[in-house]
């Protein structure tokens, strides 16, 4: 709950600062070109600037302490996070370019603050506060929902169309342990023993696939899992399953790797 209210403010607050930067940026450029003397708008959107950033780093901290979290997800195994490219974004990209970026504003800020000529004032604020949107704008995750929808309907996921029998078990073994479509391999995230690294460890998924959504055998949920892992997420894990292995995998793929995780009582 703390995480999903935290990622729905960080996400939003993104905008205001948005706002802010483009509006700062405007103001520094404008000063540096025109030679303008420093004023009151200046003032305002610097320290807005400033301050938001500053209440977007607690929100950050947060998304990161946070225990089902992508960036905790991410620490657990940094070896094996390092190949799956939303963690290695959020578990260290995404924080550090961001946290250079908010020492950037604020040592912009502070810098004009203490300057007695507007010149320098309209030089430091330029100079910092670019760079800062620089790797602002890098460090955003475009490819995300950039509107959140505030609430999440939770309807229980149609099973996947997707004939189940006639799996190989040993040719799903195979693939569990491969790199599959330029993906990481399933190994990569699930031991087969009850290890948790980046996802749950295997043991017992045949039984407890066959519980976990009602009116879902065993092999629906299974196939579910591989081609829409958002559907149902594990409690206790962020949702970071890449979503594209109903796309890279045929179909008896599909039916090879639930027929091995279907072994593992
Ligand atoms: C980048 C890491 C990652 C990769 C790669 C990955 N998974 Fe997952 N998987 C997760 C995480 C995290 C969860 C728990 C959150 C969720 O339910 O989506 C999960 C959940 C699951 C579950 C549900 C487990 C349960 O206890 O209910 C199954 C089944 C599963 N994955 C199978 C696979 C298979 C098969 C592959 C390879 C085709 C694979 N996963 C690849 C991270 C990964």
């Amino acid at each position: 709950m703390l995480y999903e209210i935290s990622l729905l403010l960080h996400s939003y607050l993104r905008w205001l600062i948005f706002i802010a930067m483009i509006g700062c940026l405007g103001l520094a450029w404008w000063g540096v070109l025109r030679q303008r003397t420093w004023g009151k708008w200046e003032s305002r959107f610097a320290a807005a600037f400033a301050m938001l950033a500053s209440i977007q780093f607690v929100m950050g901290v947060l998304l990161f302490i946070v225990p089902d979290g992508i960036a905790q997800a991410a620490l657990r195994d940094m070896g094996a996070s390092m190949r799956v490219r939303e963690l290695r974004f959020f578990g260290l990209e995404h924080p550090l370019q961001m946290v250079i970026a908010i020492g950037l504003v604020h040592l912009g800020w502070a810098r004009a603050r203490k300057a007695k000529l507007d010149r320098s004032r309209f030089r430091w604020t330029a100079g910092s506060f670019t760079v800062a949107s620089l790797l602002i704008l890098a460090a955003i995750p475009w490819w995300r929902p950039q509107v959140r929808p505030i609430v999440v309907s939770s309807a229980p996921p149609a099973p996947a169309a997707i004939a189940l029998t006639g799996g190989d078990a040993e040719r799903g073994a195979t693939l569990f342990t491969q790199s599959i479509g330029g993906q990481p391999a399933c190994s990569t995230c699930h031991a087969w023993d009850d290890t948790r690294i980046v996802g749950p460890g295997m043991a017992g998924i045949a039984t407890r696939a066959a519980e976990r959504v009602p009116g879902q055998s065993a092999a629906d949920y299974l196939v579910n899992s591989i081609v829409n892992p958002a559907a149902f997420v594990v409690e206790g894990y962020a949702n970071v399953m890449p979503a594209t292995f109903g796309q890279v995998l045929d179909e008896e793929q599909i039916r090879d790797l639930v027929a091995y995780m279907l072994t593992n009582r």
